[in-house]
């Protein structure tokens, strides 16, 4: 069964871009099903940092890839990033491909977003126009990539769609108005670019698992944002968890073997809404700069958490996680404790269920703390060589929540990582390469 999953296991920025990257070598097809350019990836190869929104991240190690059926895509953020990745050494033109079936964020969306977040009840998000993109295509009001690339029916579109745009803008105080044929000039250029990479994604996701193909499916965002499981309405209009990145691929769960989820040792949000755990003053300080955890797409300060491990649990089995991969644990090396929330209280009773959507912004949370181990980590490639504290820290997360620990990432890098168990993350046939 050759469909393996990486998807974020938190809020989002768990360092999927470089545990993909990792992996990607040893797949011949990678998928990013979902979501928009809302999501930002970083990954650090040849000395290089590359940041991507749309294209998989897989790209970078020279993986075919494919942009999936559910992902909604911003023109000119797609023809910028090709040029980008080119100009990187990536030959974009052999190995991308774009389906017919995403959807377009147009210009007004952009506007429509921002106009929303200024309305009575923002939601902190990344104002791409992801939001509204989203309405418009559960709407049947959306433009999609085939007809999108093709002229004549992109200048129809934007003649049907325009007029309403207008008169919703009105409606929430906007003062701009948009013009099809100003907007048909503003866009042509774009899909002149993209033209020559759209073509059908499920199609040939299914010819590649026929063929025995391995696939490595990477998701956007966290399950925590997930539009039905996160914390509505403070989530992203997509499907993050790996039932969404399914549909998105369009296929179904048989060929599926490996689901990784991506966590850090601690906790980011980005935006408002609720969350368990924050770390404030000094302790925080030192994670936001260690971990440079800034947005990749926004430039915000992301708020820190400690490492949930009730709402892990709770991910691990809405994804049917097989095994982790820890990033980022060297952000940690320098702070004296490590905290866990271990236990949610209620409205002073222990939650034995995961908390519904009300009662966890209510929840108090209880703690597990351990000592940090205070030496860097960076350097270190062996799992055994790990100080102790480290391996406390990994039983007390594969205890709680029945997922390995199978990956341990010590740095942006692709060479700072600890590949603990091999078979729970890569093809059979690229084992012998990783056995010691
Ligand atoms: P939107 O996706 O731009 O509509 O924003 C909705 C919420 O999802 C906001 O809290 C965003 O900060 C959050 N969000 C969207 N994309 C990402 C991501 O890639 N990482 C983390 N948070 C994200
Ligand atoms: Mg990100």
């Amino acid at each position: 069964m050759p469909i393996t999953t990486v998807n974020g296991s938190q809020f989002g920025d768990e360092g999927k871009g470089k545990i993909v990257d990792l992996l990607a070598e040893h797949f011949d097809l990678g998928v990013r099903p979902t979501a928009g350019d809302n999501a930002g990836h970083t990954v650090v190869a040849n000395g290089k940092t590359i940041k991507m929104r749309l294209a998989p991240s897989a790209i970078v190690a020279g993986t075919p890839v494919i942009i999936g059926d559910d992902v909604m895509i911003n023109p000119f953020t797609l023809a910028k990033e090709i040029e980008d990745l080119k100009s990187a050494g990536v030959d974009v033109d052999n190995l991308l491909t774009v389906s017919t079936n995403t959807h377009l964020v147009l210009p007004y969306h952009v506007y429509l977003d921002e106009l929303n977040e200024v309305g009575e009840t923002p939601i902190g998000t990344t104002k791409r126009g992801i939001g509204p993109a989203f309405a418009d295509k559960v709407n049947r009001k959306g433009m999609r990539m085939e007809e999108f690339v093709s002229p004549e029916i992109l200048k129809k579109r934007l003649e049907q769609l325009t007029e309403r745009v207008n008169r919703m803008a009105v409606a929430l105080g906007g003062d701009k108005e948009f013009n099809a044929q100003e907007l048909y000039e503003q866009l042509a250029p774009a899909a002149d670019i993209l033209r020559p990479y759209v073509g059908p994604s499920a199609q040939k996701i299914h010819k590649a698992l026929a063929e025995g193909q391995e696939v490595l499916i990477e998701g956007a965002q966290g399950s925590l944002n997930d539009l039905v499981f996160g914390t509505y309405p403070y989530v992203t209009s997509s499907r993050p968890i790996v039932g969404g990145l399914l549909a998105g691929a369009g296929v179904g769960p048989k060929h599926v073997e490996r689901v990784i989820g991506v966590m850090k040792p601690y906790q980011t949000r980005v935006g408002i809404g609720p969350i368990v755990g924050e770390m404030f003053g000094e302790e925080a300080d030192l994670i936001v700069r260690r971990g440079n955890e800034y947005g990749t797409v926004t430039g915000r300060a992301r708020r820190v958490m400690a490492c949930d491990l009730v709402a892990l649990k709770h991910t691990s089995e809405l994804n049917g996680t097989t095994a982790f991969a820890l990033t980022k644990l060297d952000v940690l090396d320098e702070s004296p404790k490590i905290k866990l929330v271990t236990g949610y209280i209620v409205d002073g009773k222990k939650a034995d269920l995961f908390p519904t959507n009300l009662d966890y912004a209510k929840v108090k949370e209880e703690y597990t703390i351990i000592d940090g181990w205070n030496t860097p980590t960076s350097h270190i490639r062996d799992y055994d060589k790990l100080p102790k504290q480290v391996k406390e820290l990994v039983n007390i997360i594969e205890q709680f929540t029945n997922v390995a620990v199978a990956i341990v990432s010590v740095g942006a890098d692709r060479e700072a990582t600890i590949v603990r168990h091999p078979e729970m993350v890569l093809p059979k046939r690229a084992l012998a390469a990783y056995q010691k």
